[in-house]
């Protein structure tokens, strides 16, 4: 770390938008139709990528349903609605659809991610103090650590080296989660086991999950061979040894994820199952590992297509940190490195569907809504809706640093969910992709490799492709 000793700066907000944008620049998006075609080309599409069914109309309306074979699917695409589906609803609406659960059940069981009703009440009361925004700052110090040995080891790869921004951020986002949740050492030992046990996972399941859409029962045995046992049983042991060699990790006094989970206890004062334990260390890595990983990568590529906002970006970190490596204070200081986080996940949300399934009869926006029905909200619709947006196309952190800008209220926004439901990493991981931002972007200025043609694709997340491939240069 560097230790010179600098006053901090605040670039006042006003400095950051007096400097006028070159042009807009508009960010790839998939083709919108404006009729929209028959069920099974849009099965077809989803099946390879999600964001390619919405049609113009879907962007700009408030509430519209769809029949998808039996099952009725109600988007809800304004803030009211919003609220009414996630905060006012949300005992009816909390259950995570069919497909999400299928799909993730296997690996996380009744973890807090896919759980609901009574187990997830119990559970988030456990789980989400521990990695709360009030803890972060405890985990900071092990984030910017991290932060750092890639930035050494990116200065070590030489001038105009090429990197996989998208590989690159998997792997220091996947560090990071690993060492908070773990502790430091074991986290570094496990790492790279972990992530392989769920890259393995995720190749082998498919989000679109036909048969739950197309309103198969749900008790109808699904097959999943050892392509799905295998990397289970892999990360089960890890996690296990994990678990086991814990009592000598913290006789090192260290604060992690795991050490919170075992000291947990319920209203009750009883501690959580083994298998509990297991689930929601599997739930946090997995929630908080690809999603930061992604909002880094579209960073990094919406800043190289921008040369407005990376000079303000890097105006902001050479006058607030004057060349030191940023500690938890600096965080709060780095408004423009914050705004341009937030921007990247209005324009590509990790998440880009929320999805829900109605436990009983409920209406939302007057409209009633059959138990079973699946409701959606889609942040990749609702953050680019022009009656909420103005330019909702255009990359411009700025706006959300303009108190004038035209933008919804929460219920508008989210990228992390709303509601009881949403995101119990939102601090960590906005802290963290920050602070990422911030110790790279201060050395290092990165150019998408001339040729590479980026397109958003949504499977189980919003990704940029499949790699991203760039150069870095030294600043
Ligand atoms: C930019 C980073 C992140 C984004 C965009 C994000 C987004 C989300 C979203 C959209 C959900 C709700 C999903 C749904 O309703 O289907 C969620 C849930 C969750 N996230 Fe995050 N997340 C991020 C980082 C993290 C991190 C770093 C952690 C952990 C340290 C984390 C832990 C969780 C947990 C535990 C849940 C389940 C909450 C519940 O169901 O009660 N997330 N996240």
């Amino acid at each position: 770390m560097t230790n010179s000793v600098s006053v901090p700066v605040r670039v006042k907000d006003a400095e950051i938008l007096a400097v006028e944008p070159e042009e807009d620049f508009v960010p790839p998006y998939p083709f919108r139709y404006e009729k929209t075609p028959p069920v099974w080309t849009l099965i077809g599409l989803a099946k390879r990528n999600f964001l390619a069914i919405w049609g113009l109309e879907d962007f700009q309306s408030r509430l519209r349903s769809k029949k998808i074979f039996s099952r009725e699917l109600i988007v809800c695409n304004r803030p009211d609605v919003v609220r009414e589906a996630f905060q006012t609803n949300h005992e009816i609406l909390q259950r995570k659809s069919p497909q999400m659960r299928h799909a993730l059940e296997p690996l996380l069981g009744d973890g807090l991610f896919i759980s609901d009703s009574e187990t997830w009440t119990k559970r988030r009361k456990v789980v989400a103090p521990i990695i709360h925004g009030s803890r972060v700052k405890g985990f900071a110090p092990i984030m910017i650590d991290t932060i750092e040995e890639k930035r050494i080891e990116w200065a070590g790869l030489g001038e105009g080296a090429e990197v996989d921004a998208l590989a690159e951020m998997a792997h220091l986002t996947a560090e990071i989660i690993s060492r908070t949740i773990f502790g430091r050492q074991l986290g570094k030992n496990y790492a790279a086991e972990v992530v392989e046990g769920f890259s393995d996972y995720q190749r082998h399941i498919n989000q679109t999950d036909l048969f739950s859409l197309l309103g198969l029962p749900e008790w109808l045995p699904r097959f999943r061979g050892r392509a799905i046992k295998n990397p289970v049983k892999r990360i089960t042991s890890v996690l296990d040894e994990i678990i086991d060699s814990y009592e000598l990790q913290k006789e090192n006094g260290e604060a992690s994820v795991i050490g919170g989970l075992l000291e947990a206890r319920d209203e009750d004062g009883n501690p959580l199952s083994r298998d509990a334990i297991r689930s929601e260390a599997a739930v946090i890595f997995m929630a908080g590992h690809e999603t930061t990983a992604n909002t880094l990568a579209w960073a990094w590529y919406l800043l190289s297509q921008s040369g407005t906002a990376r000079r303000k970006l890097q105006n902001e970190l050479d006058t607030v940190l004057g060349g030191r490596t940023p500690t938890f204070a600096d965080v709060k200081n780095l408004s423009f490195t914050k705004a341009v986080i937030e921007e990247t996940l209005r324009l590509y949300p990790p998440v880009p569907i929320l999805a829900r399934e109605a436990m009983a009869n409920t209406t939302i926006g007057g409209k009633p809504i059959a138990k079973g029905s699946l409701v959606l909200v889609v942040p990749w619709l609702m953050h680019r809706n022009p009656v909420l947006w103005s330019k909702p196309d255009v990359f411009e952190p700025e706006r959300f640093l303009n108190p004038k800008a035209k933008k919804p209220n929460k219920y508008g926004y989210v990228p992390f969910s709303i509601g009881p439901r949403i995101c119990a990493g939102l601090q960590f991981g906005m802290t963290e992709a920050i602070l990422s931002l911030a110790i790279l972007a201060q050395k290092f200025d990165l150019k998408l490799k001339d040729g590479t043609n980026v397109q958003p694709v949504a499977r189980l997340t919003l990704r940029p492709g499949e790699n991203l491939p760039m150069t870095l240069h030294s600043r």
